[in-house]
């Protein structure tokens, strides 16, 4: 039943006729109010998916208020979702123009409505699947597929692997270069709760082939061993994008309190021809301890001849010829399960472990705007 209207003067039409869509506070109520063909419309703000600012999103031919998050759809009049979405609604308030000025009603705004939409497979827990321990290798060294070379990095990542079924372990590598996915978008630049997990392109382009990376590292390993080349005294492009497309997991930690990522190894194999090896396992490392990972003692191998060979047919010989760096990759194999092992064994009898590290707390309160 309707209430006693309580029509605010939100501003002059001529003035916010200049504006297709704009978020507006009044006074209780956070609104998206929008412009066309002299028609104004006035919704809630919130996006119904993780609560995107509408009024800050742009204007579709059709009508409807293009979320800037992740593009849901709302009706700017009405509401009301995109077609096959009706019932996935946001509030819509009554609107009027009067002597030149936009009243808006408070007390009749339609009711916010969520239609359930089907969990991503990877939202599920992260519990690990009895079984042999489990050792990935993810390989992030880019060629022509179609005319593969002799990778450095790459033949000892195959190393490790193979010591590691040697030791007992299912292994499985994956590899970047074969696999499609978008480079991040930025989702965390837009807001804080605009980076999800799963990761808002996964979770919106069902061809994104990043998945199998979440799905092996979250999911199936143990352990992981990530090999690189250097180049420019960094690691690969591809092992970059990955990274990006892995903060999802990280921001998590801190918004949800839900560590991903846990009693689980990590470590590195880096190979170059010219150097910067402990800068990029530094890198490394402190990317994969942010995610909760943990490492063996000597938790990389590395092989360059530094700078002033750029002979790289010889180093790549050397490479492939070397006894002591396969063997020091098939060693890296053996801590990496080593520990994984005692973790998976303690996993048991251990609670399990809260966010740590500074990155890996909430903001801070004042910083906080929440969504719901
Ligand atoms: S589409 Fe609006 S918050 Fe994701």
């Amino acid at each position: 039943m309707a209430r006693e209207p309580e029509w605010i003067d939100v501003g002059a039409a001529a003035e916010l006729a200049k504006h297709s869509c704009q978020p507006m506070k009044v006074r209780r109520a956070d609104i998206a109010l929008s412009y066309r063909d002299g028609v104004f419309g006035a919704i809630a703000n919130t996006c119904n998916h993780v609560g995107g600012p509408l009024g800050e999103g742009t204007l579709d031919e059709a009508g409807f208020i293009r979320c800037p998050w992740h593009g849901w759809k709302f009706d700017r009049c009405t509401g009301k979702g995109e077609p096959g979405f009706e019932d996935d609604c946001v509030p819509a308030f009554p609107v009027k123009v009067e002597k030149g000025r936009v009243l808006v009603d408070l007390a009749n705004p339609t009711r916010r409505m969520k239609k359930p939409h089907a969990p991503h497979s990877l939202s599920r827990e992260p519990v690990r699947a009895p079984g042999p321990l489990r050792l990935a290798g993810i390989s992030t060294t880019v060629m022509d597929a179609a005319h593969p070379r002799f990778s450095g990095s790459d033949h000892l990542l195959d190393c490790a692997l193979a010591e590691g079924r040697r030791l007992g372990a299912e292994t499985k590598r994956i590899t970047l270069n074969n696999l499609k996915f978008r480079a991040c978008e930025g989702y965390f630049s837009k807001s804080y709760y605009a980076c999800t997990w799963p990761c808002s392109i996964t979770q919106m382009d069902p061809t994104d082939q990043m998945d199998q990376v979440y799905e092996t590292l979250v999911f199936w390993a143990d352990a992981v061993i990530v090999a690189t080349p250097i180049r420019w005294g960094s690691a690969s492009s591809l092992y970059f994008k990955m990274v990006e497309r892995l903060n999802c997991a990280q921001v998590d930690i801190s918004r949800n309190e839900k560590l991903l990522i846990r009693n689980k190894v990590a470590a590195f194999i880096v190979v170059g021809g010219q150097d910067n090896i402990q800068a990029v396992a530094g890198s490394m490392l402190g990317f994969f301890a942010e995610l909760g990972f943990l490492f063996p003692q000597f938790p990389y191998i590395a092989h360059s001849r530094g700078w002033s060979h750029e002979d790289m047919e010889n180093n790549v010989r050397i490479v492939r010829e070397s006894k002591s760096l396969a063997e020091g990759a098939a060693a890296l194999a053996g801590r990496c399960l080593d520990l994984a092992g005692k973790l998976v064994e303690a996993e048991a009898i251990q609670p399990p472990v809260t966010s740590g590290g500074r990155k890996g707390r909430p903001i801070m309160e004042e910083e906080t705007v929440d969504p719901d």
